[in-house]
């Protein structure tokens, strides 16, 4: 686990399945969700997203959430640098881009699942 003080502003946060991987390497995490998930892991707050969001940016709380050197726009390099994508440097590309780690873990998980069901 890697030692972090970052914050995550888990926004329809349901139970939290995005959020438990985040604080798996070392994020806290706050959740949002407009319904009552009373098994959700970490400190979480009932309402609309959107409207939470809205709250937060009116009263300077989101401050909270801001990553890095104060929330900057990354830069083509940080993008490529940041998800490991280095066959594009279109910036429009890698602001839409899915992380390849994010699919990686989860066609791994489908793969290891489906030799478990056929064993
Ligand atoms: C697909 S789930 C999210 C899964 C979650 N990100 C995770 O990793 O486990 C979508 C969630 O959005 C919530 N939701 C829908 N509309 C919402 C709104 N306006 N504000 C907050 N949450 C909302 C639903 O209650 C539901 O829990």
């Amino acid at each position: 686990m890697t030692a972090n003080t970052h914050r995550v502003l888990d926004l329809f946060s349901c139970a939290g399945g995005a959020g438990k991987g985040y604080a798996d390497v070392g994020f806290a995490v706050d959740g949002c969700d407009i319904a009552d998930r009373p098994n959700y892991p970490f400190p979480y707050h009932r309402g609309d997203a959107l409207e939470y969001l809205a709250r937060l940016i009116t009263t300077g709380e989101i401050e909270r959430y801001t990553l890095g050197d104060g929330g900057g726009k990354a830069t083509v390099t940080e993008m490529q640098t940041a998800m490991g994508i280095t066959w594009t440097d279109v910036h429009e590309e890698l602001t839409e881009a899915i992380p390849p780690a994010f699919a990686r873990w989860i066609g791994h998980a489908f793969l290891t699942a489906r030799q478990e069901v056929f064993a």
